[in-house]
Protein backbone atom coordinates (compact mmCIF):
# COMPACT_ATOMS: atom_id res chain seq x y z
CA UNK A 1 0.00 0.00 0.00
CA UNK A 2 1.58 2.90 -1.25
CA UNK A 3 -1.03 5.70 0.16
CA UNK A 4 -0.07 6.03 3.84
CA UNK A 5 -1.10 7.94 6.45
CA UNK A 6 2.05 6.99 9.03
CA UNK A 7 2.38 9.31 11.89
CA UNK A 8 -0.88 11.69 10.20
CA UNK A 9 -3.44 12.99 12.73
CA UNK A 10 -7.14 12.45 11.05
CA UNK A 11 -10.35 13.49 12.12
CA UNK A 12 -13.34 12.22 10.75
CA UNK A 13 -16.50 13.73 11.76
CA UNK A 14 -19.48 11.58 12.32
CA UNK A 15 -17.00 8.57 12.25
CA UNK A 16 -19.67 6.14 14.37
CA UNK A 17 -21.78 5.10 11.42
CA UNK A 18 -22.15 4.60 7.50
CA UNK A 19 -19.20 6.45 5.53
CA UNK A 20 -17.36 8.02 8.41
CA UNK A 21 -16.94 4.89 10.25
CA UNK A 22 -15.51 3.45 6.76
CA UNK A 23 -13.15 6.31 6.15
CA UNK A 24 -11.98 6.33 10.18
CA UNK A 25 -10.84 2.85 9.85
CA UNK A 26 -9.24 2.61 6.27
CA UNK A 27 -6.92 5.55 7.61
CA UNK A 28 -6.20 3.79 11.00
CA UNK A 29 -5.33 0.88 8.90
CA UNK A 30 -2.58 2.79 7.12
CA UNK A 31 -1.19 4.09 9.94
CA UNK A 32 -3.24 7.12 10.80
CA UNK A 33 -3.84 8.40 14.45
CA UNK A 34 -7.55 8.73 14.43
CA UNK A 35 -10.20 10.98 16.19
CA UNK A 36 -13.01 9.09 15.57
CA UNK A 37 -15.96 12.30 16.51
CA UNK A 38 -19.53 11.08 16.96
CA UNK A 39 -22.39 12.68 18.87
CA UNK A 40 -24.31 9.33 18.19
CA UNK A 41 -27.83 10.84 17.80
CA UNK A 42 -30.64 9.57 15.55
CA UNK A 43 -30.72 9.73 11.73
CA UNK A 44 -32.55 12.98 11.70
CA UNK A 45 -30.46 14.33 15.19
CA UNK A 46 -32.05 13.52 18.27
CA UNK A 47 -30.37 12.60 21.14
CA UNK A 48 -27.24 12.14 22.03
CA UNK A 49 -25.04 8.22 22.54
CA UNK A 50 -21.42 8.77 24.19
CA UNK A 51 -20.86 4.54 22.92
CA UNK A 52 -21.19 5.03 19.24
CA UNK A 53 -17.88 6.71 18.97
CA UNK A 54 -15.77 4.94 21.45
CA UNK A 55 -17.16 1.36 19.86
CA UNK A 56 -15.41 2.49 16.61
CA UNK A 57 -12.50 3.61 17.90
CA UNK A 58 -12.40 0.49 19.74
CA UNK A 59 -12.89 -1.26 16.84
CA UNK A 60 -10.20 0.20 15.27
CA UNK A 61 -7.34 -0.06 18.61
CA UNK A 62 -8.49 -3.84 17.96
CA UNK A 63 -7.59 -4.16 14.55
CA UNK A 64 -4.28 -2.73 16.12
CA UNK A 65 -4.53 0.78 15.05
CA UNK A 66 -4.58 3.87 16.94
CA UNK A 67 -7.65 5.83 17.83
CA UNK A 68 -9.29 8.11 20.59
CA UNK A 69 -13.15 8.74 20.84
CA UNK A 70 -14.74 12.35 20.59
CA UNK A 71 -18.43 13.03 21.22
CA UNK A 72 -18.43 16.67 21.12
CA UNK A 73 -21.57 17.85 18.01
CA UNK A 74 -19.57 19.55 14.97
CA UNK A 75 -21.34 22.56 16.05
CA UNK A 76 -18.67 22.54 18.91
CA UNK A 77 -16.05 21.14 16.66
CA UNK A 78 -13.32 23.58 18.29
CA UNK A 79 -13.41 21.27 21.16
CA UNK A 80 -12.78 18.11 18.78
CA UNK A 81 -9.88 20.16 17.37
CA UNK A 82 -8.72 20.64 21.04
CA UNK A 83 -8.56 17.18 21.94
CA UNK A 84 -6.99 16.26 18.55
CA UNK A 85 -3.91 18.62 19.30
CA UNK A 86 -4.14 17.49 23.24
CA UNK A 87 -3.66 14.15 22.57
CA UNK A 88 -2.01 14.25 19.50
CA UNK A 89 -0.16 17.21 18.73
CA UNK A 90 -1.27 18.27 15.35
CA UNK A 91 -3.92 17.43 12.48
CA UNK A 92 -2.95 16.90 9.19
CA UNK A 93 -6.14 15.40 7.71
CA UNK A 94 -9.62 16.77 8.25
CA UNK A 95 -13.10 14.82 6.61
CA UNK A 96 -15.86 16.68 7.78
CA UNK A 97 -18.64 13.69 6.84
CA UNK A 98 -21.18 14.35 10.24
CA UNK A 99 -24.67 14.55 9.01
CA UNK A 100 -28.47 14.37 9.28
CA UNK A 101 -31.56 14.71 7.54
CA UNK A 102 -34.85 16.64 7.76
CA UNK A 103 -36.78 16.19 4.76
CA UNK A 104 -39.71 17.62 4.24
CA UNK A 105 -41.31 19.70 1.02
CA UNK A 106 -40.47 23.18 0.93
CA UNK A 107 -43.84 24.54 1.48
CA UNK A 108 -44.42 22.18 4.68
CA UNK A 109 -41.06 22.84 5.98
CA UNK A 110 -40.29 24.57 9.63
CA UNK A 111 -38.00 26.72 10.70
CA UNK A 112 -36.38 23.86 13.16
CA UNK A 113 -36.18 21.96 10.22
CA UNK A 114 -33.88 24.37 8.41
CA UNK A 115 -32.11 25.14 11.56
CA UNK A 116 -31.10 21.57 12.40
CA UNK A 117 -29.77 20.71 8.81
CA UNK A 118 -27.68 24.18 8.49
CA UNK A 119 -26.46 23.82 11.93
CA UNK A 120 -24.92 20.18 11.13
CA UNK A 121 -24.13 20.18 7.99
CA UNK A 122 -22.51 23.96 7.19
CA UNK A 123 -22.41 25.29 10.70
CA UNK A 124 -20.83 22.32 11.87
CA UNK A 125 -18.38 22.01 8.97
CA UNK A 126 -17.24 25.67 9.50
CA UNK A 127 -16.67 25.66 13.18
CA UNK A 128 -14.72 22.42 12.71
CA UNK A 129 -12.82 23.42 9.96
CA UNK A 130 -12.17 26.51 11.30
CA UNK A 131 -10.54 25.30 14.48
CA UNK A 132 -8.27 23.05 12.47
CA UNK A 133 -7.30 25.79 9.86
CA UNK A 134 -5.10 27.57 12.67
CA UNK A 135 -3.42 24.93 13.26
CA UNK A 136 -3.02 23.71 9.55
CA UNK A 137 -1.45 26.87 8.69
CA UNK A 138 1.15 26.86 11.44
CA UNK A 139 2.09 23.72 9.92
CA UNK A 140 2.43 24.36 6.35
CA UNK A 141 0.44 21.46 5.59
CA UNK A 142 -3.72 20.17 5.31
CA UNK A 143 -5.77 17.85 3.62
CA UNK A 144 -9.87 18.83 3.98
CA UNK A 145 -13.03 17.18 2.57
CA UNK A 146 -16.15 18.41 2.92
CA UNK A 147 -18.83 16.15 2.36
CA UNK A 148 -21.68 17.04 -0.53
CA UNK A 149 -24.77 15.47 -1.61
CA UNK A 150 -26.12 15.20 -5.43
CA UNK A 151 -28.59 16.54 -3.49
CA UNK A 152 -27.08 19.87 -3.28
CA UNK A 153 -25.43 19.47 -6.59
CA UNK A 154 -28.59 19.48 -8.35
CA UNK A 155 -31.59 19.72 -5.93
CA UNK A 156 -33.89 17.13 -4.64
CA UNK A 157 -37.38 17.25 -3.95
CA UNK A 158 -37.89 17.70 0.11
CA UNK A 159 -34.63 18.79 0.86
CA UNK A 160 -34.61 22.67 0.82
CA UNK A 161 -32.47 22.49 4.04
CA UNK A 162 -30.21 20.07 2.50
CA UNK A 163 -29.82 21.00 -0.66
CA UNK A 164 -28.91 24.27 0.34
CA UNK A 165 -26.20 23.12 3.13
CA UNK A 166 -24.88 21.12 1.14
CA UNK A 167 -24.12 23.62 -1.95
CA UNK A 168 -22.90 25.95 0.83
CA UNK A 169 -20.42 23.60 1.56
CA UNK A 170 -19.30 23.56 -1.86
CA UNK A 171 -18.82 27.60 -1.64
CA UNK A 172 -16.66 27.13 1.65
CA UNK A 173 -14.63 24.44 -0.36
CA UNK A 174 -13.88 26.77 -3.66
CA UNK A 175 -12.86 29.48 -1.08
CA UNK A 176 -10.69 27.42 1.56
CA UNK A 177 -8.76 25.86 -1.68
CA UNK A 178 -7.70 29.43 -2.82
CA UNK A 179 -7.01 30.62 0.61
CA UNK A 180 -4.92 27.58 1.63
CA UNK A 181 -3.52 26.22 -1.84
CA UNK A 182 -0.27 28.16 -1.83
CA UNK A 183 0.10 26.73 2.05
CA UNK A 184 -0.52 23.27 0.93
CA UNK A 185 -3.71 22.86 2.69
CA UNK A 186 -5.91 21.51 -0.02
CA UNK A 187 -9.48 21.40 0.34
CA UNK A 188 -11.91 19.21 -2.04
CA UNK A 189 -15.67 17.89 -1.96
CA UNK A 190 -17.32 14.15 -2.53
CA UNK A 191 -21.11 13.69 -3.30
CA UNK A 192 -21.31 10.13 -1.87
CA UNK A 193 -23.87 7.51 -2.72
CA UNK A 194 -23.28 4.99 -0.27
CA UNK A 195 -25.57 2.46 2.20
CA UNK A 196 -26.22 3.55 5.63
CA UNK A 197 -28.74 3.87 8.13
CA UNK A 198 -29.88 7.37 6.10
CA UNK A 199 -30.13 5.42 2.79
CA UNK A 200 -31.39 2.23 4.05
CA UNK A 201 -35.11 3.02 4.03
CA UNK A 202 -35.22 4.88 0.30
CA UNK A 203 -33.31 2.10 -1.50
CA UNK A 204 -34.00 -1.82 -2.07
CA UNK A 205 -31.58 -3.85 -0.44
CA UNK A 206 -29.78 -5.52 -3.78
CA UNK A 207 -29.28 -1.79 -4.62
CA UNK A 208 -27.78 -1.05 -0.80
CA UNK A 209 -25.29 -4.14 -1.14
CA UNK A 210 -23.35 -2.92 -4.62
CA UNK A 211 -22.91 1.02 -2.90
CA UNK A 212 -21.31 -0.19 0.37
CA UNK A 213 -18.99 2.87 2.30
CA UNK A 214 -16.56 0.62 1.32
CA UNK A 215 -16.61 1.54 -2.26
CA UNK A 216 -16.26 5.48 -1.31
CA UNK A 217 -13.60 5.79 1.00
CA UNK A 218 -10.91 4.73 -1.07
CA UNK A 219 -11.12 8.79 -3.20
CA UNK A 220 -11.26 9.94 0.63
CA UNK A 221 -7.83 8.83 1.04
CA UNK A 222 -6.53 8.91 -2.01
CA UNK A 223 -7.39 12.88 -1.92
CA UNK A 224 -6.31 13.28 1.63
CA UNK A 225 -2.85 11.32 0.59
CA UNK A 226 0.47 14.15 1.11
CA UNK A 227 0.91 13.41 -2.78
CA UNK A 228 -2.29 14.58 -4.22
CA UNK A 229 -2.22 18.18 -5.10
CA UNK A 230 -5.85 18.92 -6.81
CA UNK A 231 -7.94 21.19 -5.04
CA UNK A 232 -11.05 22.74 -4.80
CA UNK A 233 -12.38 19.68 -7.03
CA UNK A 234 -16.16 18.27 -6.59
CA UNK A 235 -16.24 14.32 -7.21
CA UNK A 236 -19.60 12.12 -7.15
CA UNK A 237 -18.38 8.63 -5.84
CA UNK A 238 -20.64 5.77 -5.83
CA UNK A 239 -20.44 1.97 -6.08
CA UNK A 240 -17.00 1.78 -7.42
CA UNK A 241 -18.35 4.46 -9.95
CA UNK A 242 -16.20 8.14 -9.43
CA UNK A 243 -16.61 10.79 -11.30
CA UNK A 244 -15.22 14.80 -11.60
CA UNK A 245 -18.19 17.41 -11.68
CA UNK A 246 -17.61 21.10 -12.44
CA UNK A 247 -19.75 24.75 -13.33
CA UNK A 248 -20.24 25.53 -17.12
CA UNK A 249 -20.06 29.00 -18.47
CA UNK A 250 -21.55 29.22 -21.28
CA UNK A 251 -19.85 32.12 -23.96
CA UNK A 252 -22.68 33.64 -23.90
CA UNK A 253 -23.76 37.02 -25.98
CA UNK A 254 -22.21 40.39 -25.18
CA UNK A 255 -25.06 43.53 -26.43
CA UNK A 256 -24.09 47.04 -27.32
CA UNK A 257 -24.74 48.84 -24.13
CA UNK A 258 -27.32 51.32 -25.89
CA UNK A 259 -29.23 48.00 -27.07
CA UNK A 260 -29.40 45.82 -24.13
CA UNK A 261 -33.24 45.03 -23.46
CA UNK A 262 -35.75 42.38 -22.38
CA UNK A 263 -36.83 41.82 -25.66
CA UNK A 264 -33.04 41.81 -27.32
CA UNK A 265 -31.92 39.35 -24.70
CA UNK A 266 -35.04 37.34 -25.51
CA UNK A 267 -33.65 37.02 -29.16
CA UNK A 268 -30.47 35.86 -28.66
CA UNK A 269 -31.99 33.88 -25.60
CA UNK A 270 -30.65 30.45 -27.17
CA UNK A 271 -27.11 31.90 -27.63
CA UNK A 272 -26.82 32.96 -24.24
CA UNK A 273 -27.58 29.30 -22.96
CA UNK A 274 -25.85 27.10 -25.45
CA UNK A 275 -23.36 25.68 -23.82
CA UNK A 276 -21.49 24.25 -26.76
CA UNK A 277 -17.86 25.63 -26.58
CA UNK A 278 -19.02 26.17 -22.59
CA UNK A 279 -15.43 27.31 -20.43
CA UNK A 280 -14.67 25.72 -16.97
CA UNK A 281 -13.47 28.75 -14.49
CA UNK A 282 -10.76 27.91 -12.17
CA UNK A 283 -11.54 30.86 -9.42
CA UNK A 284 -13.21 34.11 -9.13
CA UNK A 285 -10.19 35.72 -10.89
CA UNK A 286 -10.16 33.74 -14.20
CA UNK A 287 -14.07 35.10 -14.57
CA UNK A 288 -13.37 38.66 -14.08
CA UNK A 289 -10.70 38.20 -16.28
CA UNK A 290 -13.08 37.10 -18.89
CA UNK A 291 -16.14 39.23 -18.35
CA UNK A 292 -13.59 42.20 -18.59
CA UNK A 293 -12.10 40.76 -22.11
CA UNK A 294 -16.20 40.24 -23.27
CA UNK A 295 -16.66 44.22 -21.98
CA UNK A 296 -13.50 45.97 -22.62
CA UNK A 297 -12.39 47.04 -19.31
CA UNK A 298 -10.21 45.92 -17.01
CA UNK A 299 -11.07 45.04 -13.25
CA UNK A 300 -7.46 44.87 -12.62
CA UNK A 301 -6.87 41.13 -11.96
CA UNK A 302 -4.17 39.52 -13.96
CA UNK A 303 -4.93 36.10 -16.34
CA UNK A 304 -3.24 33.09 -14.57
P1 LIG B 1 -24.89 7.97 8.97
O1 LIG B 1 -26.13 8.39 9.66
O2 LIG B 1 -24.62 6.51 8.86
O3 LIG B 1 -23.62 8.64 9.65
C1 LIG B 1 -23.61 9.99 10.02
C2 LIG B 1 -23.00 10.09 11.40
O4 LIG B 1 -22.92 11.48 11.77
C3 LIG B 1 -23.85 9.41 12.48
O5 LIG B 1 -23.08 8.44 13.15
C4 LIG B 1 -24.28 10.54 13.38
O6 LIG B 1 -24.36 10.18 14.76
C5 LIG B 1 -23.19 11.57 13.14
N1 LIG B 1 -23.62 12.92 13.47
C6 LIG B 1 -24.78 13.51 13.11
N2 LIG B 1 -24.85 14.74 13.60
C7 LIG B 1 -23.70 14.96 14.29
C8 LIG B 1 -23.17 16.07 14.99
N3 LIG B 1 -23.88 17.21 15.13
N4 LIG B 1 -21.94 15.96 15.55
C9 LIG B 1 -21.23 14.81 15.43
N5 LIG B 1 -21.70 13.73 14.78
C10 LIG B 1 -22.91 13.80 14.20
O7 LIG B 1 -24.94 8.65 7.52
P2 LIG B 1 -24.01 8.50 6.21
O8 LIG B 1 -24.88 8.12 5.10
O9 LIG B 1 -22.79 7.73 6.50
O10 LIG B 1 -23.66 10.05 5.97
C11 LIG B 1 -22.36 10.60 6.08
C12 LIG B 1 -22.34 11.91 5.30
O11 LIG B 1 -22.52 11.66 3.93
C13 LIG B 1 -23.43 12.90 5.71
O12 LIG B 1 -22.91 14.20 5.70
C14 LIG B 1 -24.45 12.74 4.61
O13 LIG B 1 -25.25 13.89 4.45
C15 LIG B 1 -23.54 12.49 3.43
N6 LIG B 1 -24.18 11.84 2.30
C16 LIG B 1 -24.54 10.53 2.37
C17 LIG B 1 -25.14 9.93 1.28
C18 LIG B 1 -25.45 8.49 1.27
O14 LIG B 1 -25.88 7.99 0.19
N7 LIG B 1 -25.30 7.77 2.38
C19 LIG B 1 -25.51 10.70 0.08
C20 LIG B 1 -25.02 12.05 0.08
C21 LIG B 1 -24.40 12.59 1.18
Amino acid sequence: MSIRFDDRVVIVTGAGNGLGRCHASAFAARGAKVVVNDLGGTGEGQGADMSVAARVASEIRSAGGEAIANTDPVQQGQRIVEQALDEFGRIDVLVNNAGILRDAAFHKMDQAQWDAIYETHLLGSFRTTHAAWTAMRAAGYGRIIMTSSAAGLYGNFGQANYAAAKMGLVGLAYTLAVEGGTRDILTNVIAPVAASRLTASVMPPEVLERIQPEYVTPLVLKLCHENHKGNGEIFEVGGGWISAVRLEQSVGKTFELNDISPEGIDACWNEITDFTNANHRKDVTATMVEIGERIGVSFGMAKQ
